[in-house]
């Protein structure tokens, strides 16, 4: 029998990006099943560490066995990205070479047959990364309103026939599981026109929705940028352009020294930069990748890297640079720790 598995998108690109260096402290945001974590406590090995975190507490089980052989090198937490920061100061996990988010779903939830994420199976319609959340799709598609759900169905499934699909999961109601919603999409639209299944996007925007996806990655990415000491990397894969947008607006704001409005003459704002973008062009996977993993089809890779913003910390940039770290084994020092920590408090974005 198969073991079921995850294959880890764009990996080599990611561990480039993170540049992973022997030694050095990584986050991990989005564990799924331990496939980037692997990579990377490979790479970082001797005297690595990862934190991994997942807010799905099967993907902690799948991760901690996998990782078995690393267990003095990680710390694995069943908790929402959305705390990141909270979490590191928990764990005195502070300050890091590395932050990866490689979003959205595992395969494993993908093809799980419980978790009503997919329509390929018949499931009750839950979408919940945790079983903490209270709110299931179910809920949504049975308490909202015509008008809230075609408002849902467009913002978070960019899906032009929402209004059509609110309607008819109005007259159907209730539906408690994942067929029976893809079957009353179908026919609100008279079935499959393009490559798309014409579920796939009102499945899309209920997960968005059930998981808060957008407004939990608005607000981990300024924390991830506090949380990185000078020339740490932030790396982040996204999958749809709603996810996309919101990566892309927020590392081009930060690298730029600027963002007053088009047209001001004199600088207003006093904006500094604190992150240089590494590639400036977004990465996707080869074709040969997508041949070998459709899943990764939409995969959309975007990098940074940490910049001290202070002119203070410019002066001592050598003493918080990766390579001084690693090589004084600075990073356990209370003394190095403190200091870092002053300098993450003065460079703190909102
Ligand atoms: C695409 S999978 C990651 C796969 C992983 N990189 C690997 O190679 O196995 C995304 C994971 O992120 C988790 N996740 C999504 N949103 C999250 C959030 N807000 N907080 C914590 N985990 C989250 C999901 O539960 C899922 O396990």
């Amino acid at each position: 029998m198969s073991v079921p598995t995850h294959i880890p998108v764009l990996l080599q690109e990611t561990i480039e990006a993170l540049a992973v260096q022997p030694g050095g402290r990584y986050i991990d945001c989005t564990l799924g099943a331990g496939g980037h974590a692997a990579a990377i406590l490979d790479r970082s090995s001797p005297g690595g560490q990862l934190l991994g975190i997942d807010a799905d507490p099967e993907a902690i089980k799948i991760a901690t066995s996998r990782l078995e052989a690393h267990s003095s090198s990680i710390l694995l937490v069943n908790e929402n990205f959305a705390d990141l920061e909270a979490i590191c100061i928990k764990y005195d996990f502070l300050p890091v070479h590395g932050i990866l988010f490689d979003l959205g779903l595992s395969s494993l939830q993908l093809n799980s047959h419980s978790r009503g994420f997919s329509f390929q199976h018949d499931a009750p319609l839950d979408m919940r990364l945790s079983p903490s959340q209270e709110v299931t799709a179910a809920d949504i598609v049975n308490t909202s309103s015509e008008t809230e759900l075609a408002h849902l169905i467009k913002t978070y499934g960019e899906e032009a026939r929402s209004h059509q699909i609110a309607y008819h999961i109005g007259q159907e109601r209730p539906i408690t599981t994942t067929l029976q919603l893809a079957r009353v999409i179908e026919q609100a639209v008279g079935g499959r026109r393009g490559r798309l299944h014409p579920a796939t996007r009102t499945f899309q925007a209920l997960r968005i929705a059930v998981n808060h996806e957008l407004e939990h990655l608005e607000a981990v990415l300024k924390q991830a940028i506090n949380l990185l000491g000078y020339e740490g990397r932030l790396v982040v894969i996204s999958y749809h352009s709603l996810e996309d947008r919101i990566v892309k607006q927020l590392m081009q704001q930060e690298s730029k020294d600027c963002i007053c409005p088009p047209g001001v003459p004199t600088c207003i704002c006093g904006h500094k930069a604190c992150l240089r973008l590494i590639n400036k062009r977004v990465i996707t996977p080869s074709p040969r990748e997508v041949k070998l993993n459709p899943r990764s089809h939409s995969a959309k890779l975007r990098a940074a890297e940490r910049l001290i913003i202070q002119d203070e910390y410019y002066r001592n940039a050598e003493e918080h640079s990766f390579s001084a770290h690693s090589s004084a084994k600075g990073w356990r020092r209370p003394a190095l720790l403190k200091k870092l920590r002053v300098a993450f408090s003065t460079t703190l974005i909102r």
